[in-house]
């Protein structure tokens, strides 16, 4: 999709499509006045008939409005003027965009970001809409023999912002919208890629390709022998029951001086989680597929970063690893040695993800970083305390959850902090070992945090438990491109690119 913005009025705007809002009661928008006035009453005297209410996602698509430059003008319901919240203006937006999409229109002047959202600004407007677009009209078909193509499809979108001074602020949340959206792209057709496809080694082509791409991107690769030599010993023997070998891919994105510190990202990387020896159940066992939605996010997000060429230095790490029952697999029971030394007693097999995210952010403390944040699809109690709207969000350093929890406000990615606290831990005891990967069935969230906070002493650290956000399940089954939008926006804050919302 094309995008961009101008600052002009309704009547002189010659494209196909003109799109304007209309509140609840058949109450014209300043814009949707404007049309009325010039074709002397023809839209309100259609909202008169009864035609459009202005409930919000209605639509009423016109042709040849009198004195109309624009074949078309669509105009669309946005609710009750004073609730136009954030979540009813994506909702407005992703329902225009497809009625576009399916009426034949490739080109459209949207005046829907000169809607009043609550607290939001034009540069807000303008990248959500982007976001949206881009999110609504993603689909993952590569793997079916007939794809479903639309006979017009929309190619561009003009955003209309109120005054040439917002026209650079527009252009701005052009260029960040899109690359937040290519980032979530991205990690969808990884993470939507089925497991006999996308493997660990499938994670490190994906990971070249972006180093292919852009010149200030490298990746080094770390497989089972290396493992081997690093006292990687947690991440084998959980990849061991598999075929497919277990491979930590490290990307390397450099935009500041070298030597500045680094911020890390850790993302789980199961291409698949059987369970392993503690096998899960067979239901929907499908989606474990999805496990390496933490993986794929990271990836996603350094290819936002390398877009956006942000000027600072950052690692994104894919943990690969297929998690599998077999005579070699690993046994609940098992003394484990970590990388750090500290030894785990596996007591089920199922709780892989902190086992192989234990070694990787050992492995990280080589960058000296300034902050390390993962991303896992970590437990299934995260799903049952805060459902699938909210990324569970751990850490023991107040600041960096504070600005992750406002990045995630300003990006509509939310996050919900849970505690950490030393109590927790207990859970964790073991007879033989260290202590286990195991907590037992209370705060199943909190305590697999607890175990990870073992190894990340020696940073600044966050956890984000991403079960519940990655993807969704059901009829619309399919990867979200989470936590790629809260993740940018985090960086975005760093740098004085973003705009004050
Ligand atoms: N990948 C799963 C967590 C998961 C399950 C995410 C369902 C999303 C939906 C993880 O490896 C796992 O199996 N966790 C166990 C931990 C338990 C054995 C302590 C879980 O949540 O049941
Ligand atoms: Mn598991
Ligand atoms: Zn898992």
């Amino acid at each position: 999709m094309e995008f961009s913005v101008k600052s002009g009025s309704p009547e002189k705007q010659r494209s196909a499509c003109i799109v304007v809002g209309v509140y609840e009661p058949r109450r014209l928008s300043p814009v949707a006045e404007q049309l009325d006035e010039i074709s002397e009453g023809y839209i309100s005297s259609l909202l008169r008939r009864g035609d459009l209410e202005g409930k919000p996602g209605q639509m009423l698509l016109l042709h040849h409005v009198p004195n109309i430059l624009s074949e078309r003008v669509l105009l669309v319901g946005c609710g009750k003027e004073r609730e136009l919240n954030e979540r009813q203006y994506r909702q407005i937006i992703d329902k225009t965009i497809k009625t576009l999409n399916e009426t034949g229109s490739m080109e459209a002047v949207c005046f829907l970001t000169e809607l009043h959202v609550k607290g939001r600004d034009t540069y807000w407007k303008v990248r959500h809409a982007v976001e949206t677009t881009q999110d609504g009209l993603y689909n993952f078909d590569q793997l079916k023999s007939r794809k479903g193509e639309t006979r017009r499809p929309l190619r561009k979108i003009v955003f209309n912002v109120p005054t040439r001074r917002e026209l650079s602020v527009g252009e701005d949340a052009i260029r960040h919208g899109l690359a937040i959206s290519s980032g979530m792209s991205l990690c969808k057709d990884v993470a939507n890629m089925p497991p006999n496809i996308c493997n660990p080694a499938y994670l490190a082509e994906e990971a070249k390709k972006l180093a292919n791409d852009h010149k200030n991107v490298s990746v080094d690769i770390v497989d089972e022998a290396k493992m081997k030599e690093l006292g990687m010993n947690s991440y084998l023997a959980v990849g061991r029951g598999s075929e497919n070998e277990s491979i930590m891919s490290v990307i390397n994105y450099q935009g500041g001086k070298s030597g500045d510190a680094p911020i890390v990202f850790v993302g789980k990387g199961l291409t698949f989680d059987s369970g392993g020896i503690s096998i899960k159940p067979a239901d929907g066992m499908d989606e474990m597929k999805y496990d390496m939605g933490g993986a794929a996010g990271v990836l996603g997000l350094m290819k936002s970063i390398a877009e956006l060429q942000l000027p600072m230095n950052i690692v994104g790490v894919l943990a690969g690893c297929e998690n599998m029952p077999g005579s070699r697999a690993y046994r609940p029971g098992d003394i484990l040695t970590t990388m750090s030394g500290q030894t785990v007693e596996v007591l089920n097999t199922d709780a892989e993800g902190r086992l192989v995210l234990c070694d990787a952010l050992s492995y990280v403390e080589r960058f000296n970083p300034d902050v390390v944040i993962d991303l896992a699809t970590l437990t299934g109690a995260c799903v049952i305390a805060l459902g699938r709207h909210a990324t569970g969000l751990l850490s023991s350093h107040n600041p960096l959850a504070h600005e992750l929890l406002n990045a995630s406000e300003q990006s509509g990615d939310r996050a919900w902090r849970m505690p950490l606290w030393e109590e927790y831990q207990d859970q964790l005891d073991s007879p033989f070992a260290d202590f286990s990967n195991l907590g037992g069935r209370e705060a199943g969230t909190i305590t697999a945090a607890c175990f990870l906070s073992r190894f990340t002493k020696k940073y600044n650290w966050a956890h984000l438990d991403i079960a519940g956000t990655a993807w969704r399940s059901g009829k619309n089954k399919g990867s979200t491109g989470r936590p790629v939008p809260m993740l940018t926006q985090y960086l975005l804050n760093k740098t004085d690119l973003a705009d004050e919302s």
